[in-house]
């Protein structure tokens, strides 16, 4: 019984279409200092009250019987995690894990010119920064705050930490930064960054989404062709969510992640835990499995295994944005983690 829930080798995290699971996307907070227009209201959220979050010993142990099922690649997000006191320690505990899984953080930046030094000692091996616009004023209007200088610190400190690639992500949104797209091209490549753009998803508190408004994939080509050759690189996409393309014959790439018009369901390995311990087997799902109750309850890793197993077997073929019947999902991105 126990190799047959928890050993990989004998029955793989895989869902009713076959899809294996090895990537868990781990929230540590749902707050963040900033006030992204596209992700919350200028007061923030109702952030969840300190008992409610995961501790790092129970956030260890749920990976730990991730980790027992397969998972490989552990991403820390928010909120914004940087906010969670401690965060080192947590790292070193992930990383002290048999197999030890890669570990990549997702974070807005701010504290990471003090943070990536000690998190990159404790075992981070990667991050991704959320920067939409290297334009001082744009990026005041878009979060709410005037931080961009310490965004710009934090991704210098995480390349000389050596958290490589340093990767930086930016939502395309019509009106904010979607004809600056190429300029923000140049930027990152000029410091040896790897951009990703994204399309914009139905994820906003506000509900404010509308799909005719989205900067599409296709129109981000087009405006990055204005001033690059863009060209398609040899090789599998596999299961990574950004398609990529050399840059000028390369080696440098671009990223662009087309979540909305060329989905890419089919070839999903994520799980999503909240940082109050619900287990989500996609950003879209409508339901969730509560994790924290059972374990404070003190349930043993078998019957925590079922309960990951479970999740993942309930997994829905793809998120449906498209379908006249889909809905937005309840939580919000920051209550969820990117
Ligand atoms: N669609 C796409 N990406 C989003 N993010 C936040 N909200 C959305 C959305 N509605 C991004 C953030 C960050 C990551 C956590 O997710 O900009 O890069
Ligand atoms: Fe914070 Fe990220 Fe939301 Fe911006 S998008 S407010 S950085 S959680």
């Amino acid at each position: 019984m126990t190799d047959l829930v928890r050993d990989p080798a004998v029955l793989p995290l895989a869902d009713g279409f076959g899809r294996v699971h090895s990537d868990l996307r781990v929230s540590v907070t749902d707050r963040c200092n900033l006030r992204c227009t596209y992700c919350m209201p200028a007061e923030g959220l109702d952030w969840l009250p300190r008992a409610e979050l995961l501790t790092f010993e129970e956030l260890t142990r749920i990976v730990r019987v991730a980790v027992d099922l397969g998972v490989r690649t552990v991403r820390l997000t928010g909120g914004e995690p940087l906010l969670r006191r401690g965060l080192p320690d947590l790292v070193a505990q992930l990383a002290a894990l048999t197999p030890r899984p890669q570990l990549a953080m997702t974070t807005n930046g701010l504290g990471l010119d003090r943070l990536a030094g000690p998190l990159a000692d404790a075992g981070l091996d990667r991050v991704n920064v959320s920067l939409d616009t290297v334009d001082r004023e744009a990026f005041h209007r878009l979060t709410r705050r005037d931080r961009l200088p310490d965004v710009v610190r934090g991704l210098e400190a995480a390349a000389a930490a050596g958290l490589h690639p340093v990767k930086v992500n930016a939502v395309a949104m019509r009106g904010v930064n979607d004809e600056h797209v190429a300029d923000l091209l140049d930027w990152c490549l000029q410091r040896g960054y790897q951009l990703r753009l994204i399309e914009q998803m139905p994820l906003d508190a506000q509900h404010a989404w509308q799909r005719d408004a989205m900067v599409t994939q296709a129109e981000i080509l087009e405006r990055l062709s204005e001033r690059f050759t863009l060209s398609t690189p040899p090789g599998q996409r596999g299961s990574a969510p950004a398609e990529t393309w050399l840059v000028d014959g390369g080696p440098a790439t671009v990223g662009v992640v087309a979540s909305v018009s060329q989905p890419f369901c089919g070839s999903c390995d994520r799980l999503r835990l909240t940082a109050d311990g619900q287990l989500r087997s996609c950003l879209f799902a409508r339901d969730e499995d509560d994790l924290r109750g059972p374990l404070r309850s003190g349930v043993d890793d078998e019957t925590l295994a079922v309960l990951v197993r479970r999740l993942v077997s309930s997994k829905r073929a793809g998120h449906g944005i498209d379908d006249p019947s889909f809905l937005q999902p309840q939580r919000p991105m920051s209550a969820i983690g990117g």
